[in-house]
């Protein structure tokens, strides 16, 4: 687990690196969404449409939530992964997705530690979201969904089940 008392400027410093995160899935969920191709993935990719929009709405809400803690939104976004094979773009996803997750749950502890419970209450949110992403993702390439905290990203079902 992540530390818990942080200054608000390393709030702010950790907020931005999630404001990258949400402007990598944006481009991502943006770009997958068209091209993604063959019937297998129609109900994924306009699934994907959807989440495109779903991250712009958590870009929007983290950046609001940096300019109020005083500091600057970055116009920055994280590397996304470019290619045309369907599962490669699904399992990028996936990963993005199980970061953001990790992440953001360690922002929620972060932002009740420093009494920042408004933050706290939209990062819950936002949170509830990305683990519908997770479960859409992991659906779409047939697997269970992993566990954000233990799983690496990619593990297949079969060792899943071994595992139970
Ligand atoms: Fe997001
Ligand atoms: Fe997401």
């Amino acid at each position: 687990m992540a530390e818990t008392n942080l200054s608000r400027e390393q709030l702010v410093a950790k907020l931005n690196d999630d404001l990258s995160r949400e402007y990598q899935a944006v481009i991502a969920y943006t770009v997958y969404s068209q091209v993604l191709k063959g019937a297998a993935y129609m109900a994924i990719a306009k699934e994907l449409e959807v989440h495109a929009g779903e991250e712009l709405a958590h870009a929007l809400t983290i950046a609001k939530h940096i300019d109020y803690l005083g500091g600057m939104p970055t116009a920055t976004p994280k590397s996304v992964v470019l290619s045309d094979d369907a599962e490669t773009m699904l399992r990028a996803d996936l990963g993005n997705e199980l970061d953001t997750i990790r992440e953001y749950r360690d922002r929620l502890r972060q932002c009740e530690a420093l009494g920042e419970f408004a933050i706290a209450e939209d990062i819950r949110e936002i949170l509830r979201q990305e683990q519908e992403h997770l479960i859409d993702l992991a659906t779409a390439l047939g697997e269970d969904t992993p566990d954000p905290g233990k799983a690496p990203a990619g593990r297949t079902k079969k060792q899943t089940a071994k595992r139970r």
